[in-house]
């Protein structure tokens, strides 16, 4: 399985923003946005591009397109609707599906409450968005109902990692790439990621 983690400094400055208690809703939402993005460029690395003739104000030239692959961003509600806009200020013509699953407080398994699919994810390549990779149920769940599905090929972009939830993707989605921006300690007995940014709901929607 394949996990790739992004060091580049603006991304772990903006990591550490998240992680402090004192950075309040608008600049968090602001700067899970800004994660969201930049972890869309190294995502999408390997889409391919053909050769298009171009006129610029000097002469024709041959230069690069993408070749009109088509994606889905599927955020896992709530928290990963935080990454939505970032990611499709890359890309804006991805369809946007939503898998609604929470996690039981007591089992911390994962319920799904609410699905809606582009009609054609069956010929998409999807991102799932959240940006706590925790226990794994949630994603694992989510990369499950996608390849149900019929999409192409499945990967996760999450912000913040624990080993648990890879350790789960890599035993039951090996072939899911994960996207992350660190691999945090462990989780506590609540299943937060330790030492993590807390609640990233809460910390995006203000609800806490
Ligand atoms: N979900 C969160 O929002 N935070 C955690 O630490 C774990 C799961």
């Amino acid at each position: 399985m394949s996990v790739t983690i992004l060091t580049h400094p603006l991304i772990q400055h903006k990591l550490t923003m998240l992680r402090d208690i004192e950075t309040g809703v608008k600049m968090f939402r602001e700067v899970v946005g800004e994660i969201a993005m930049l972890m869309c460029y190294e995502a999408m690395r390997e889409l391919p591009t053909e050769d298009i003739k171009v006129t610029t104000p000097v002469a024709v030239a041959t230069s690069k397109a993408l070749a009109g692959k088509k994606l889905a961003l599927v955020p896992i509600l709530r928290a990963g609707l935080g990454m939505v806009d970032g990611v499709l200020s890359l890309v804006p013509s991805a369809k946007v599906a939503h898998i609604g699953l929470y996690r039981d407080p007591d089992t911390l398994q994962p319920v799904e409450y609410y699905c809606k699919m582009p009609h054609d994810i069956s010929e998409r390549d999807c991102f799932i968005l959240d940006p706590m990779l925790a226990t794994g149920g949630t994603a694992a769940a989510a990369a499950t109902y996608l390849k149900e599905a019929g999409a192409r090929t499945v990967k996760l972009l999450s912000i913040l990692s624990a080993p648990p939830g890879v350790e789960k993707m890599r035993l039951e989605h090996p072939d899911v790439e994960i996207i992350t921006c660190t691999i945090d300690s462990h989780l506590n007995d609540h299943g937060y990621i330790v030492p993590g940014l807390g609640d990233a709901g809460d910390r995006i929607f203000g609800t806490k």
